[in-house]
C-alpha cells in the first residue's frame, strides 16, 4: 500500500493551490514526493507557499492564472506541457462562494461564480486530458462541496456550480476510463481554509451552530481533506473512479 502513494517523478498541478485546501493537498503531495505546481490569481501567495514548501526540501513550481479565464488556462497547459514535468494528475479547487437568495442575486455575481467554480473545470479538463493520456495512471480530482450533494439556505449559485461539478465528474469518469483516467470529486464539509476562517470572524457562519450538526462535533483542518485529495490521485486509488468523496466529519448523514 504504501509503495503505491510513492510519485517520485510525478507531477501534479493544483488549482488554489497557495492557500486552504489546495495547500494542503499540495503538500500531502510533496509529501509523497510529486512535485507540486500551485496556480492561483496572487503570484506573492503562491511564491511564499513554495518557499514554505522549499524548506521543507520538497518540490513546488508556482503559476500565476485566473482559472476562470479560458486565455489564462491555456496558457498555463501549455507552459505545463513545455516545462518537461511527468503530469500524474490536476486538482480542480480554486472556488469562490456568494450569499444572497436568488431574488436578490446580480447577474454579474451569478457569471462570476459560474466562471470560477465550473467554467474552470471545463477549461482545465479540456486542456489537460490530452497530457494526462499520455501518464501512468493518470487521475483528476475535483473539489465540490457537501452543498453539491444537498442544500443550503441563501446560496443558489454556490449549489449550482458544486452540484454540476459533482455530475460531471461522473460523466468524465465514464468517457475516459477505458483510456485508464480516473476521475472522482471530493466533497468538503466546513473546513477552517483562510476563506472559512474569514466567515467565522465576520460573524457569518456560527461554529456552534454548525458543530451541532457534525458527527464529530467540529470543522476540519485543511490537510483532512488535502489528504483525502492525495490518496484518489495514488495509485492506492487504482480502482476507485466516478466517487463522490464526502469528507464532512458526518455532517450530512442525517
Ligand atoms: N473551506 C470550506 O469549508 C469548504 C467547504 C466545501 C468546499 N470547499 C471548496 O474547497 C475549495 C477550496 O476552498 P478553500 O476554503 O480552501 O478556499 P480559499 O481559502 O479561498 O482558497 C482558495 C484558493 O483558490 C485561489 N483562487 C480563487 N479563485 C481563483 C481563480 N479564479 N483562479 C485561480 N485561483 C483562484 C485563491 O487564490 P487567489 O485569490 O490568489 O487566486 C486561494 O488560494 C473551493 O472549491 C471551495 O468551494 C471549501
Amino acid at each position: 500500500m504504501l509503495s503505491k502513494m510513492r510519485m517520485q517523478g510525478e507531477a501534479v498541478v493544483i488549482t488554489g493551490g497557495g492557500a486552504g485546501i489546495g495547500k494542503a493537498a499540495a503538500a500531502a503531495l510533496c509529501e509523497m514526493g510529486a512535485t507540486s505546481i500551485i496556480v492561483g490569481r496572487t503570484e506573492a501567495t503562491l511564491r511564499q507557499t513554495q518557499a514554505e514548501f522549499h524548506a521543507k526540501g520538497w518540490k513546488c513550481e508556482v503559476f500565476a492564472a485566473d482559472i476562470s479565464r479560458e486565455e489564462d488556462v491555456a496558457r498555463l497547459a501549455q507552459w505545463v506541457a513545455q516545462s518537461g514535468l511527468e503530469v500524474k494528475a490536476i486538482v480542480n479547487n480554486a472556488g469562490n462562494n456568494f450569499s444572497a437568495p436568488i431574488h436578490e442575486l446580480p447577474t454579474e455575481r451569478w457569471r462570476e461564480l459560474m466562471a470560477t467554480n465550473l467554467d474552470s473545470v471545463y477549461f482545465m479538463c479540456r486542456d489537460f486530458i490530452p497530457l494526462l493520456l499520455r501518464a501512468k495512471g493518470p487521475s483528476i480530482v475535483n473539489v465540490a462541496s457537501t452543498f453539491g450533494v444537498i442544500g443550503n439556505a441563501k446560496m443558489p449559485v454556490y449549489c449550482a456550480t458544486k452540484g454540476a461539478v459533482v455530475n460531471l465528474t461522473r460523466q468524465l469518469a465514464i468517457d475516459y476510463g477505458a483510456q485508464g483516467l480516473r476521475v472522482n470529486s471530493v466533497c468538503p464539509g466546513s473546513t477552517l481554509s483562510p476563506r472559512y476562517k474569514g466567515y467565522i470572524e465576520k460573524g457569518l457562519v456560527k461554529m456552534e451552530a454548525v458543530n451541532a450538526r457534525i458527527m464529530l462535533g467540529r470543522p476540519a483542518d485543511c490537510d483532512e481533506i488535502g489528504d483525502v485529495i492525495a490518496f484518489l490521485i495514488s495509485d492506492a486509488a487504482s480502482f476507485v473512479t466516478g466517487a463522490t468523496m464526502v469528507v464532512d466529519g458526518g455532517q450530512t448523514i442525517h
